[in-house]
């Protein structure tokens, strides 16, 4: 039997009727805050993302989709979108062009991790990007977007933990205290966290291994090692969050996956979902562009987890929450009455209501059947009697309520009950 990819799912019935209401959250809020979507292709060359999100993390390392194609180029599907964001930008100048650019995106996105519940192959983010400014206001500004769609959602049980990495100065002092440190504890730590102090230092603190948490729970703070102007970035960072009324606890071991980050970095997490507890993250990205050969502009952005978002909505709610209704469902009794029923049907559908017609022949019985099935809000029913009179019986199916209408009055009718 045909089956799909490991970690990768369909997604039909009650579910897309919520990742279409999560959609159009996405679409209004983005505006509302002045971001334009973008879309990008889902293949990318590999060394953007090896460059990007670096080398040494578990992204690029271990869960890439990789593969040469038939021209002999290493192409990767995309594992995130802020690199290929960054990779348009610099090649269409956009900031160049609009000094801010404000970006959103609904992208499928790939990574080779171990599947479980929350964790797929194949999943899709929302997330925005703001390009172009250096100053705290555009930290905020994302920051408020990401939690006023989550809010929008519908969900509660989540918060934002924020920490600051800051300057590209301050943290290489700190990354040597850090390193020396961890070095004389080295004996104590798990095998993962010892590789990492030689590549990626920072990643030790966010280990979820005990012994290294033990050695981790000493180490030097990242925020004695601040320089002044990256406490005053964070410090006006949190002074806008704080007086737009956003809760947030700082913790100051969050370093995030990814090589490009500075200053602000942020996770929404939820203790809902189990170990899959981060339903979206981002933080302030100002090297990203000079890595890949794009200049100076400072960026920030983040992006939630679509699948992690309607789970834990799911979880709220006990529920996927209403299937779409259909307005009408047109029952035919009889030949005739087929080929008009038609015509009435393809006139409401393009005044933009929808209809379901039968198209299988059935009996009234198994179509009044199947329009409770599919909860049309109306039913019509055409037969002869009615064709004759130029009328349809329209029933009003939650209340039960009938009424005979003219062909020309069915929509006043059903505007009259929305
Ligand atoms: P990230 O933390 O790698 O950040 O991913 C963001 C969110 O995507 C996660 O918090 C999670 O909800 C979701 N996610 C990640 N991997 C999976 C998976 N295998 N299955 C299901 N959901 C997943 C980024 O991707 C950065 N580009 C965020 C960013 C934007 N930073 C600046 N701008």
């Amino acid at each position: 039997m045909a089956q799909t990819v490991r970690g990768m799912r369909d997604i039909f019935g009650a579910e897309i009727a919520a990742w279409h209401r999560a959609e159009e959250v996405f679409r209004t809020i983005s505006a509302a805050f002045g971001y334009e979507e973008f879309r990008t292709p889902i293949l990318e060359h590999s060394d953007l993302f090896q460059r990007g999100i670096g080398q040494e993390t578990d992204i690029v390392g271990k869960e890439m989709y990789t593969f040469v194609d038939r021209s002999g180029d290493s192409l990767s599907l995309r594992p995130e979108m802020t690199a290929p964001i960054a990779r348009a930008a610099i090649e269409h100048t956009l900031v160049r062009h609009t000094p801010v650019t404000r970006l959103w995106y609904n992208a499928a996105l790939f990574r080779h991790e171990r599947p479980q519940k929350g964790r797929y192959r194949q999943f899709h983010q929302y997330g925005a990007e703001c390009l172009g400014s250096p100053w705290p206001e555009a930290d905020a500004e994302v920051i408020l977007l990401a939690y006023d769609v989550i809010k929008a959602i519908g969900l509660t049980q989540f918060r934002l933990e924020i920490n600051t990495l800051g300057s590209a100065e301050s943290r290489a002092v700190y990354r040597a205290a850090l390193v020396d440190y961890l070095n004389a504890h080295r004996s104590e730590m798990s095998g993962d966290a010892q590789r990492r102090i030689d590549t990626n230092p920072l990643r030790v603190l966010d280990s979820k291994d005990e012994h290294d948490k033990a050695v981790i729970a000493n180490a030097p703070r990242l925020r004695d090692h601040l320089d002044e102007t990256s406490t005053a970035h964070f410090n006006a960072v949190l002074a806008l969050l704080d007086a737009a009324g956003v809760p947030y606890t700082i913790n100051p071991v969050m370093v995030r996956g990814l090589d490009y980050y500075c200053h602000t970095v942020f996770e929404f997490v939820t203790d809902a979902l189990g170990t899959q507890n981060a339903i979206g993250g981002g933080g302030r990205y100002d090297p990203l562009f000079a890595m890949l050969g794009g200049g100076d502009t400072p960026a920030v952005g983040f992006s939630l987890g679509i699948e992690r978002l309607l789970l834990l909505s799911e979880v709220e709610a006990g529920g996927w929450g209403e299937a779409a209704r259909p307005d009408l469902y047109i029952v035919t009794m009889g030949d005739t009455a087929r080929v008009p029923a038609g015509l009435i049907a393809m006139r409401l559908r393009r005044a933009g209501r929808t209809v379901v017609t039968d198209v299988l022949r059935r009996s009234v019985k198994s179509q009044m059947k199947d329009a409770n099935r599919v909860r049309a809000r109306w039913v019509a029913v055409i037969g002869d009697d009615e064709l004759q009179k130029g009328t349809v019986s329209l029933k009003h199916m939650d209340s039960g309520d009938q009424i005979e209408v003219p062909h020309t009055e069915i929509e006043t009718t059903l505007a009259s009950r929305e």
